[in-house]
């Protein structure tokens, strides 16, 4: 049966919203790819609009939510009847000597350093006075999403667990069917809830925020639990459950998807908690996990219509997810049923992310042209943005003064996602082997690069032509790749990977931790090393590296560097230099099948079309250097490069025709005169 919503997504905003458009007669079904990976699950529960002094419109729609917790959960326990720990706790926000300065302006009942000692007893003695919340709460995030899901079940909607969306196809404005690994599946109307997940989908600026957590238990010999209440200090919150164990949360880090607890972000929270509690210090680490927030660059959440008619946005609720779900429910099922758009959601609305000259039913980012079918793929594959500005721009200015530019509009695409590290041009370039720094700087700029590669020895040694090379290029503008060139072995690629960061530092780029890992032992093929390069990325994965390995197109090799924990692969289509083009073209294609990391053709491109034709088989991104700076005419075929990416992507985004065997006439035959 055809359902009538769709929710991608089985975090809270997908569970309550199913719930709420069920209880308005909706037929729903949701789809997940695993309930527990949601920031969801990884959540502290806090209900603090107050206490994390959350302001403006959000303010009222965080206040709003908290308003509505209470009878949403007691309605949720009356058909689960399972207890979600909510608890009307207050949230008290203690301030240290010399913090009460800047803490000064926070509105709330200031209680003095002898009240809140005697309030909350076992506080660090330096803590000199704070601030009271009474109205702040809890619920325990995790119990809350077991209510969720069974009251959900028990309601009727339709859960769909291990399913992933891999892209989302539309017609003429419209969602028509999403593509899923178990096919394809059509509704009327769509919500994307999808959280730090939905850049994969649609190009939303949405972008993980890690935080790291865990949790401690009350020892057995107290009585009861010794905070009735939420401690809330900087940059830690101290959350005490019913159940006799503490959560200690939370790091804010900007590493993409970047999994595991790690030993300075755990010592960080454990260091502030007892400072802020002493006596945690004792107790037994229960457990330490990590999660991603959906992060927007205004930190809102995105919420109600999208470009397409009958989709609907519910995401982007960043720190506050678990407050946000009643008000988020509420307003996306009345939006959705009754056409009831309440004011509020203005604030929230996607196309504040849109520039000026965007349109809201057509922009590069949503195609809304007649009879226009296309997929947005779900693996991070896609060039929207660059599709819309680089090529048509071009057209733009052929057109000037006389015709109208033709009103082509490209596929919609996301952008190249490596390491979180977003890029809206999918080719990469290299600096070496030019015959000037001048030549180079522009064919850089020609290529409309945003990556460029540097052979960290080759600087480090001043070789020839790379002499000045520091200066020669813009850092604020182009993302380093230093790459280990030169390395024989892994030991020395790891060596130089981290001279490779340090320059990148130097450069400017503190938190570049990107390396192109080379390791070549033989000087006449320049084939890399298997095995040393698999040793060398496991290491520098564990030193915090984003490793973009070059190999040989070798499929079990690419699955065993992408298990070790690599951001993208980088098969050679034949050896470095020679220019020969794809003649690794089968290899690649399985390649790119399995992989879940994006897959970078690298070495051997000699021309633009075969540039294009790694694209269209599906390829992420290119990266060529030799081909452009050895061509007669650099920065022309820079350009030339950086059209034929384009160009590549945008048929594969398209679809190619079949090939058949025999000629199919252009023309119809039927109804020709005989
Ligand atoms: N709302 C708490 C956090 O995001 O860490």
């Amino acid at each position: 049966m055809k359902s009538e919503i769709l929710i991608i997504g089985g975090g809270i905003m997908g569970l309550a919203t199913a719930i709420a458009l069920k209880m308005r007669g909706c037929n729903v079904t949701i789809l997940s790819r695993d309930f527990q990976a949601a920031a969801t699950y990884a959540a502290a529960g806090m209900l603090a609009p107050e206490a994390e002094q959350v302001q403006g419109a959000m303010r009222e729609l965080c206040l709003r939510s908290r308003c509505l917790y209470p009878e949403w959960i007691s309605k949720l326990e009356e058909i689960t009847g399972i207890n979600s720990g909510y608890w009307a706790c207050g949230i008290l926000v203690p301030v240290y000597q010399g913090q009460g300065e800047q803490k000064s302006h926070l509105s709330g009942n200031w209680l003095d350093k002898q009240t809140i000692h005697q309030y909350q007893s076992g506080l660090g003695q330096d803590v000199i006075g704070g601030y009271w919340y009474p109205e702040d709460a809890q619920v325990d995030n995790r119990r809350l999403a077991e209510v969720l899901f069974a009251a959900a079940q028990s309601l009727g909607v339709e859960l769909k667990e291990n399913v992933t969306v891999e892209g989302i196809q539309q017609r003429q404005g419209q969602v028509i069917a999403v593509q899923t690994n178990h096919g394809v599946i059509c509704a009327e109307h769509y919500i994307l809830a999808t959280g730090a997940w939905s850049n994969e989908l649609l190009p939303l600026p949405v972008r993980p925020r890690k935080g790291q957590m865990l949790s401690v238990i009350v020892p057995e010999y107290l009585p009861e639990l010794p905070l009735n209440r939420v401690l809330f200090g900087e940059e830690i919150y101290i959350v005490p459950r019913r159940d006799k164990k503490i959560i200690i949360g939370a790091t804010v880090e900007d590493v993409g998807f970047t999994p595991n607890n790690t030993p300075i972000g755990i010592e960080s929270l454990l260091q502030k908690a007892i400072r802020l509690f002493p006596e945690l210090k004792d107790y037994a680490i229960a457990q330490m996990w990590w999660g991603y927030r959906p992060a927007t660059p205004d930190e809102l959440p995105i919420l109600g219509e999208s470009p397409l008619k009958n989709l609907t946005f519910a995401t982007g609720h960043h720190r506050n997810g678990i407050l946000l779900a009643p008000i988020t429910s509420v307003l996306i099922a009345d939006l959705i049923t009754g056409g009831k758009f309440d004011p509020i959601l203005e604030n929230f609305h996607y196309s504040r992310f849109q520039s000026p000259n965007q349109s809201s039913t057509s922009t590069p980012m949503f195609t809304n042209s007649a009879n226009f079918n296309h997929v947005t793929n779900g693996n991070g594959n896609n060039p929207i943005e660059n599709l819309g500005k680089q090529p048509f721009n071009q057209n733009e200015h052929i057109n000037k003064g006389k015709q109208p530019a033709p009103t082509l509009e490209p596929i919609p695409d996301s952008p190249l996602v490596i390491a979180g590290k977003t890029f809206k041009s999918r080719l990469m370039t290299g600096t070496g082997k030019y015959r000037s720094i001048e030549e180079m700087q522009q064919s850089v700029i020609a290529s409309g690069c945003e990556i460029v590669t540097v052979a960290v020895r080759r600087v480090q040694t001043n070789a020839p032509g790379h002499e000045g090379l520091a200066q020669a290029l813009d850092w604020d503008k182009i993302w380093m790749l230093p790459n280990t060139a030169g390395c024989k072995t892994a030991e020395e690629a790891i060596r130089v990977a981290r001279l490779g960061r340090e320059m990148a530092k130097l450069l400017g780029q503190e938190d570049n931790n990107f390396i192109k890992l080379e390791v070549i032992p033989d000087a006449k093929y320049l084939l890399p090393d298997p095995i040393g390069t698999l040793q060398a990325a496991e290491q520098l994965v564990k030193e915090g590296f984003a490793v973009l390995p070059y190999i040989n197109a070798d499929p079990m090799l690419a699955k065993h560097l992408e298990d070790v924990g690599c951001a993208t692969v980088m098969p050679l289509a034949a050896p470095i230099g020679s220019g020969q083009g794809l003649k690794t073209t089968a290899n690649i294609q399985i390649i790119i099948e399995n992989s879940k990391i994006p897959v970078v053709v690298d070495a051997g491109i000699g021309a633009p079309s075969q540039a294009a034709e790694a694209m269209e088989m599906g390829a992420d991104a290119l990266l060529i250097n030799s081909a452009i700076a050895l061509a007669v005419n650099s920065s022309a075929m820079a350009y030339a490069m950086n059209l034929a990416a384009i160009a590549g992507r945008m048929a594969y985004l398209a679809g190619r025709m079949p090939i058949k065997d025999y000629a199919i006439a252009s023309s119809p035959l039927t109804g020709t005169v005989n």
